[in-house]
């Protein structure tokens, strides 16, 4: 399969066919959401949380970021990658976020980045696409934002809010962003900020008229323990928890009985060598 530029993005906008795009943030769930057949790979911040056990995603580094981000380059041949800059790493001008998006790029060999804001992160977002990289922004729900948000909560549920969001939306497609996920936005909401707009939507609990959908794959796949507190907008679509959990289990067992390892798990040795070795 050929792999998937911003050419075929823009193709499947024009189309109408929804774009898919997951999270990965190592070798192996990289290697997965390609085989799936993924169009768009994302190295979340959501690594803080969930790879890291950090408490948000105010904690992880661009240095981290990067070494998340050059593991999942390895894996991917044909989906189209974008490494989330961290917070710290871009808000302070352009330069820098210019800046921290090389670093993306050469070192953690992504092919675009992603950043929070909206209108306000406009001048960021042309320094970056002037400078011949992708901009992916994200607006609604701005996790890095969450204190002054007052925590993890729907946007645009007021006249304004959802004024100001479809402000910020024509912002960031007017500095140049290929794409602008949006976080946490009622559907209604959404589905007119995608008519307003000339780049594509990647909606994230913003209902299914957007132009694509992402999620954070340990949350889809149930990567964490199956009690763990999920957003209303997840759906579920595997239990990696219950299998690795019942499977670590059974070696457990297996060793404590002796059972593992068994005769096809050895190697063969040489009988003569053996026996003068007893002797
Ligand atoms: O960090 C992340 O995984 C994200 C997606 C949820 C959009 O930003
Ligand atoms: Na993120």
């Amino acid at each position: 399969q050929k792999p998937v530029t911003i050419q075929t993005l823009r193709k499947m906008y024009g189309e109408k066919s929804p774009i898919t795009m997951l999270t990965a943030h190592n070798f192996p769930s990289a290697l997965m959401a390609q085989e799936a057949g993924m169009d768009v790979i994302l190295v979340g911040d959501s690594l803080a949380m969930v790879s890291l056990g950090m408490s948000d995603t105010s904690e992880v580094t661009l240095d981290e970021m990067i070494v998340s981000a050059r593991a999942v380059s390895r894996a991917v041949t044909r989906s189209f990658t974008v490494g989330d800059l961290p917070m710290g790493s871009y808000e302070i001008n352009p330069e820098q976020a210019l800046a921290s998006a090389i670093r993306m790029v050469k070192e953690g060999r992504m092919q675009s980045v992603k950043l929070e804001g909206g209108a306000e992160m406009a001048p960021a977002i042309r320094k970056i696409t002037t400078a011949g990289i992708p901009v992916c922004a994200h607006i609604g729900l701005t996790p890095q934002r969450q204190h002054a948000l007052g925590g993890f909560r729907v946007q645009g549920n007021t006249l304004d809010k959802a004024m100001s969001l479809l402000a910020d939306a024509k912002a960031v497609q007017e500095a140049g962003a290929f794409a602008v996920v949006l976080e946490c936005v009622p559907p209604d909401i959404a589905e007119e900020v995608t008519g307003a707009l000339k780049i594509p939507t990647i909606g994230i609990g913003a209902g299914n008229k957007t132009s694509g959908q992402v999620l954070v794959q340990d949350d889809m796949l149930g990567v964490r323990p199956a009690d763990s507190f999920l957003p209303k907008f997840v759906k579920k679509y595997g239990s990696i928890w219950d299998a690795g959990l019942a499977a670590i289990k059974q070696y457990k067992d297996e060793v404590a009985d002796r059972s593992y390892p068994g005769p096809q798990h050895v190697y063969k040795g040489d009988a003569k060598v053996t026996a003068a070795f007893k002797a």
